[in-house]
């Protein structure tokens, strides 16, 4: 997902494009807000965590952009394209260095294993919109 902040603030085309020179394909890709009941299921995983409330909100404050991708060995070269959660330690070159706001606002969401893209997929689109 590229997040609220990153199109906030302009960055979606240059997120984009950076994925795609990264040499992903996008399989599936929607322009989109989370309702409440959408976001706090996406990460009900940090339900018991105390930034979840705030992670919710901000989730929720603006369209998101969701995408399936791919690419060999997709899961471990989108995170290591995407940099740490707190760009403040996030690799030169990576999204969240260049575009992240803080760790809360961080421009863009990987899915952390194969099994959670496969579900995480399936939670914004439908197969039909699967390419
Ligand atoms: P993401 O990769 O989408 O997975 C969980 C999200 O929770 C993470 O990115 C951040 O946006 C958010 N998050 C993680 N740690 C914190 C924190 N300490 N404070 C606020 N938000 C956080």
């Amino acid at each position: 997902m590229l997040k609220p902040d990153a199109i906030e603030n302009g960055h979606m085309g240059k997120i984009i494009d950076m994925i795609i020179g990264a040499g992903f394909t996008i399989k599936a890709m929607k322009y989109t807000r989370l309702t409440t009941e959408q976001a706090q299921k996406f990460y009900e995983v940090h339900a018991e965590r105390p930034f979840y409330g705030e992670l919710v909100e901000y989730m929720t404050s603006g369209p998101i952009v969701a995408a399936i991708l791919d690419k060999d060995n997709a899961v471990a070269d989108f995170r290591a394209l995407i940099g740490a959660t707190d760009p403040a330690e996030a690799a030169e070159g990576t999204i969240r260095k260049a575009y992240a706001e803080n760790k809360g606002r961080n421009a863009v969401h990987g899915s952390d294993s194969d099994e959670n893209a496969q579900i995480e997929g399936e939670f914004h689109f439908s197969s039909s919109e699967i390419f």
